[in-house]
């Protein structure tokens, strides 16, 4: 069942957005070598609670934290804990959700630690030009499959491959909604979109191959061949001619300066 959202609707699901991305921007400022995952994790919940904001990954399921904070190799899912140090030249994942005014936000984004690797930061660069590419194809008359050709041709043609494993989603009053959004997909095929559809954009793209493992932990999930994997997000609703970006990497941006991607 896809639920089609109303004018106010979005614009309550654009509030818990910004919010989420205000949050992002809190845990930028905090990225550097030497810091932990569960030092991350304790910003965004504090700023998201004390923002009237619910952080609605914790308890999802039986998720322990409020954010997902996937190093390196980690693709998506990876539970931050005080063991986990940030190094120079580590990649990091955050990805999170915030409950506000009966909506859900999801967004991700790929932090660099210190200074990465050229080849890694290309790996980033590409993850997020698929994440706009699919973006640009979530307009009312396209299909899904529109969607999800554009981040897999992008992503396969700079050599990279798809992780089939996790996908995107609807979003609303519920995380996960109808329909499900995959990376990789074929032009014309699936569901035809339409205007005040809101969905979850998020290609998590590898650098090798694109078999996962699922470490025991339950959640983390990682390449197999142990190659970095990147993992872009943003939350849109469907409209005529151009897709609206409800999420934000803006705050993300002002802090990262010249070093956003
Ligand atoms: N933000 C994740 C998503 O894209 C949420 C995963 S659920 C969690 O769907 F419990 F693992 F956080
Ligand atoms: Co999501």
């Amino acid at each position: 069942m896809i639920y089609l959202k109303t004018e106010e609707e979005v614009e309550l699901m654009r509030q818990s957005n910004q919010l989420l991305g205000m949050a992002y921007g809190e845990v930028a400022k905090a990225i550097a070598p030497g810091v932990t995952t569960a030092q991350l994790d304790k910003i965004a919940n504090e700023f998201i609670c004390d923002h009237g904001g619910i952080p609605s990954c914790l308890g999802f399921e039986g998720y322990p934290a409020t954010l997902c904070t996937s190093v390196n190799e980690q693709i998506v899912h990876g539970i931050p804990s005080k063991d986990v140090v940030l190094r120079d030249g580590d990649i990091v994942s955050v990805d999170g959700c915030v409950l506000l005014n009966g909506f859900h936000a999801d967004s991700a984004y790929t932090f660099p630690v210190g200074n990465v690797a050229e080849d890694v930061l290309q790996l980033m660069r590409t993850t997020k030009e698929c994440l706009y590419l699919g973006i640009e194809q979530a307009v009312t008359g396209h299909r899904l499959g529109d969607v999800s050709f554009a981040i897999q041709n992008h992503a396969e043609r700079a050599g990279y491959s798809v992780c089939r494993e996790y996908v995107g989603h609807g979003i609303g009053r519920n995380m996960h909604e109808d329909p499900e959004v995959c990376n990789y997909g074929r032009r014309g095929n699936g569901i035809v979109l339409k205007s005040g559809m809101t969905l979850a954009i998020e290609p998590m793209i590898l650098m090798g191959r694109r078999n996962v493992i699922l470490e025991d932990d339950g959640w983390t999930a990682r390449t197999a061949d142990r190659k970095p994997a990147a993992h872009y997000e943003l939350s849109i609703c469907v409209r005529n001619g151009k897709a609206d970006i409800l999420s934000t990497f803006d705050y993300i941006q002002q802090v990262l300066g010249d070093r956003f991607i």
